[in-house]
């Protein structure tokens, strides 16, 4: 299997960005350990990071081309913005979760909306990095 990992903004930053909320971990660092752990699967990791809305959804048409079956997407503040990823993952019928480091619901009231939720398969929230590994371990014992 081919999986690919999406970040949006400002998550290339973690480990020095708000460390109480998201932990010291650095994005290289989850990326190169999912790598690992997913490799362990005989599955592949691909993995993008990008603060522009735009660029996400020309990753996530590629995806289609590129035969991607599953993504783990932390799509950071666009989360509750952007009907444009919402409809690239309509567009690509890609399955997904959604991960999010930090408890949204424990957040500001407009980090509690989300346009990806409800066409996601499923969402880790607030369980920090190790949210990735789960997303993964759902995409993949199956
Ligand atoms: C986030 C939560 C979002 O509300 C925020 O804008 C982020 C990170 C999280 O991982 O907890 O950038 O997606």
């Amino acid at each position: 299997k081919k999986i690919l990992l999406l970040n949006g903004p400002n998550l290339n930053l973690l480990g020095t960005r708000e460390p109480d909320k998201y932990g010291n971990k650095t994005l290289a660092d989850i990326e190169s350990s999912l790598s690992a752990y997913v490799s362990e699967k005989d599955a592949k990791l691909s993995c993008y990071q990008s603060n522009h809305e735009g660029d996400l959804v020309d990753r996530i048409q590629q995806a289609k081309e590129e035969g991607i079956d599953a993504v783990i997407i932390n799509p950071g503040a666009y989360t509750h913005t952007s009907i444009a990823i919402r409809d690239a993952f309509l567009s690509v019928q890609i399955p997904f979760v959604e991960v999010h480091l930090s408890n949204i619901f424990k957040r500001e009231a407009f980090r509690h909306h989300s346009y990806l939720s409800d066409i996601a398969q499923g969402c880790v929230i607030g369980l920090g990095a190790k949210g990735y590994f789960l997303a993964a371990d759902a995409l993949l014992d199956n």
